[in-house]
């Protein structure tokens, strides 16, 4: 078992009656899963696996609910990560105004592609969407903290003042030593082309987000002929959550 594992519990005491508080705001418990997931990333840095699993307990949701809308968020890191998150937008606004030139330079000077940490640990990059700031563009995220018009000098300067301990954003939560890359299983196969989020002609079982050849969401499939996909698919929501799939079968186009 790992330090930070075996540190978990600890951390999970000591959090517990604000976890309390805060399901205790909502009318439906559910609600509270994205601010649970904040809190526990605000102490160990990331949303861990241990996080993950004390929140679908806490609310009652299981494991694939919550690692499906963490997922989601850019803003939840699944592995550890630097100090410093620099997340440099690559939309269409920024793009116009240069920003292929700023991703170049972030690579170029902190010597780490997107998806990366360097190996102090200190910085991890990231290139994301649209960050809903266009008329500020280039923009980026510095710990979800907004930075705007970006050149090189100012992208300099604010490497520089991390560095020294003097940047006005405060460096993350470090709880575990960050691998160089922070991509979760799931991405590196789809980024390797062996899975796919959601490809269309896909007869894999174990592809629930693509549509097979008729246009049916494979999950759908699925969950239709659930007899036939029995012991095929290592789709969690079939292997896990049987009662979801029954609701679900309700609904699911045949
Ligand atoms: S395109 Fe960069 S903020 Fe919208």
């Amino acid at each position: 078992m790992s330090t930070r594992s075996e540190n978990f519990p600890a951390l999970y005491e000591r959090l517990k009656p604000q976890c309390e508080e805060i399901i205790a705001r909502y009318e439906v418990k559910r609600s509270a899963l994205l601010p649970l997931i904040h809190l526990f990333q605000e102490h160990e840095g990331y949303a861990s696996a241990e996080a993950m699993r004390a929140v679908s307990e806490m609310l009652n949701l299981s494991l694939a609910v919550v690692e499906s809308t963490v997922s989601f968020y850019t803003l939840f890191f699944r592995k550890p990560v630097g100090k410093y998150v620099l997340q440099v937008c690559r939309g269409l606004a920024c793009t116009i105004c240069g920003a292929e030139d700023i991703m170049a330079y972030f690579r170029e000077k902190l010597g780490i592609g997107h998806l990366q940490t360097t190996e102090d640990g200190l910085f991890s990059y990231e290139e994301v969407e649209c960050l809903a700031a266009c008329d500020r563009a280039t923009c980026m995220q510095v710990n979800l903290e907004f930075v705007y018009d970006l050149t090189p000098q100012t992208i300099d300067e604010m490497i520089d003042a991390m560095r020294a301990g003097t940047h006005p954003v405060p460096p993350l939560a470090q709880t575990d030593k960050p691998p160089k890359s922070w991509i979760v299983l799931q991405d590196a196969q789809v980024s390797r082309g062996e899975k796919s989020a959601g490809a269309l002609d896909q007869s894999d079982p174990n592809n629930a987000g693509g549509l097979d050849k008729d246009g049916v969401i494979m999950l759908d499939r699925i969950i239709s002929r659930e007899a036939h996909f029995k012991g095929r698919t290592k789709e969690r929501l079939a292997t896990e959550q049987p009662g979801i799939i029954d609701i679900m079968g309700n609904g699911a186009a045949h």
